[in-house]
């Protein structure tokens, strides 16, 4: 029994506390069926614009719509919205089975029913076998699929979830997000998902919003906000970032000639939103992920080659995280696989530092 997902537009959404803004802007859409996850440190707004979006808090301003309905001052249970929060919220005098039951029976839903209902959901979250447990009698991660279950079990056309494996432990958390995603695909729901944790953002989302003080600082597929993030803040903010101060010595259309303090010039990508109200000899950054630049000779076919020396090195199992000083003094980290290629380098080694053109991106704050 699918459900289909709603369509959800926020428009210049707001929340301010006397003059403090704790969401201070939001406009998005989202089409049916989508997972997007509002991803942002402590306190960038995520938990105000899903209660907003939820019918819990009144917007200051801003409008809300689902399926192009709008809903900005309609009550939350008459949004058809369901929600899963972090810290479970259910009811502890309850059984698993009347947990999941009682958002049909508040629809007013026969009882049996309502059972026959909640039953499917408990077999589609794996707890058969614990419908008539107490949620004192189950682990976290069996308590959030309770919890899962009862968001779902009135075939909400929207999801909301709150940092819902927030208090799993890694592995419990891995596999409940394979688990959300699957239902989520398999019921065609609409997900808007808060998490501050990155990776769960990039493998669960179809967009990713980063959120920062109040605004929306990017919004894109998960693969566009990783590998090219339009601005510094979202760069530094998911996954791990290399800043190398540079001058741009000359631009055309697409790319950048730079200098990198006296070590020399690197040919960089340049984006459009780049590029406004920028002009040559500006102090910039070059931002590229430590995967993408390479321990290398001289001989080897990198656009950019760069001297350096080795300072230390970090063993993470897969990869070896070498941390480079470049002859101007600047640190970078190459991330170098370990698949017993490359000669072994130890600290004070010299080398040189190498990337692809593209892999280089210019960026103005
Ligand atoms: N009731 C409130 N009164 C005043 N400030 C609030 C209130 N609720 C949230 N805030 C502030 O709004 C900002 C955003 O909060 P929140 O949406 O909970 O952030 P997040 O979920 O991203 O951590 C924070 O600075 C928080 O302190
Ligand atoms: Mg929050």
């Amino acid at each position: 029994m699918a459900t289909s997902g709603a369509a959800l537009q926020l428009k210049e959404l707001q929340r301010y506390y006397e003059s403090f803004g704790a969401v201070r802007g939001v406009s998005l859409s989202l089409e049916p069926g989508q997972f997007l996850t509002l991803l942002g440190p402590s306190g960038s707004g995520k938990t105000t614009t899903l209660l907003m979006i939820a019918g819990f808090l009144e917007p200051s301003a801003g409008e809300i719509l689902i399926n192009q309905r709008p809903v900005t001052h309609i009550a939350a249970h008459k949004r058809d919205i369901g929600m899963v929060f972090q810290n479970y919220a259910l009811f502890p005098h309850m059984t698993v089975t009347d947990n999941v039951a009682f958002p049909l029976k508040m629809r007013g839903i026969a009882r049996k029913e309502a059972r026959e209902q909640a039953q499917h959901f408990i077999e589609k979250v794996g707890l058969e076998r614990f419908a008539r447990r107490f949620p004192a009698q189950l682990s976290g991660g069996q308590q959030q699929r309770v919890a899962l279950a009862r968001a779902l079990v009135f075939s909400p056309s929207l999801v909301l979830m709150d940092e819902p494996l927030g208090a799993l432990d890694r592995r419990l958390r891995l596999q409940m997000q394979e688990e959300i995603k699957k239902l989520q695909v398999d019921l065609g729901l609409t997900v808007v998902y808060v998490t501050h944790d990155q990776e769960e953002a990039l493998t669960m989302s179809d967009r990713v919003a980063v959120m920062e003080n109040g605004l929306i600082a990017s919004f894109g597929p998960p693969k566009q906000i990783y590998e090219a993030p339009d601005n510094r803040f979202v760069a530094g903010f998911i996954g791990e970032s290399n800043f190398i101060q540079c001058q741009v010595r000359q631009q055309d259309q697409n790319y950048a000639l730079a200098a990198v303090g006296d070590c020399g010039d690197v040919r960089v990508l340049m984006r459009q939103s780049a590029q406004a109200g920028a002009s040559a000899s500006d102090d910039s950054v070059i931002f590229v992920r430590p995967e993408r630049l390479h321990l290398c000779t001289p001989d080897d076919h990198y656009h950019n080659k760069l001297s350096a020396s080795v300072v230390g090195e970090i063993y993470l199992g897969d990869a070896t995280l070498f941390r480079v000083r470049l002859a101007d003094g600047q640190e970078v980290r190459v991330k170098r696989p370990n698949r017993g290629i490359g000669a072994p380098l130890h600290p004070g080694d010299h080398c040189f530092v190498g990337w692809q053109t593209d892999d280089g991106v210019l960026l103005r704050h």
